[in-house]
């Protein structure tokens, strides 16, 4: 059996297997999704919303809800893809604007230019770059300093897990 999901703002209606999870339906339309936790719930790179049928999901799990808690972008309607299975149909999936940023190196490569979307840290979803904004080697600086911003080290040691 196989349940329809639909997926906002691009207006795309796919079916997937029942009690397949969110993050298939995504990867099936060919959305870039990072994934950095590899499907695990404990990354936030897969975070979407769900505008309908959140009933037709698999309930929050403890390890996803401790995942959602330090997304700074968590709305009580937020779910996290890799965790979500789909039971039913009538699930209606957000995409957050933006793109989540590898390393420092993805925004380099952007300086002086305008973030043509909001540029979200990958691992709290935090927006670091504000669509619009000028991309400066300075912004880049203050990036590094910030503490929270540890998304190199964050990847150094998980290559090692
Ligand atoms: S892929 Fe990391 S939480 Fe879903």
């Amino acid at each position: 059996m196989s349940k329809t999901v639909r997926l906002e703002p691009i207006a795309q209606q796919t079916s997937v297997e029942t009690n397949a999870n969110l993050l298939s339906v995504l990867i099936n339309k060919d959305l870039d999704v990072l994934r950095e936790c590899g499907g695990r719930g404990m990354c936030a790179t897969c975070h979407v919303y769900v505008q309908d049928g959140m009933e037709s999901l698999s309930p929050i799990n403890r390890r996803e809800q401790r995942t959602l808690e330090v997304i700074t972008s968590c709305k009580s309607n937020s779910r996290l893809a890799c965790q979500a299975r789909v039971l039913q149909n009538g699930v209606v999936v957000e995409l957050p604007p933006g793109m989540y940023i590898n390393s420092l190196k993805d925004i380099e490569g952007l300086i002086g230019r305008r973030a043509e979307q909001d540029l979200l840290h990958p691992l709290t979803g935090q927006i670091l770059v504000e669509s619009g904004k000028l991309i400066t080697r300075s912004m880049l600086k203050k990036l590094e300093d910030t503490t929270s911003f540890n998304v190199s080290s964050y990847f150094s040691n998980s290559s090692s897990l």
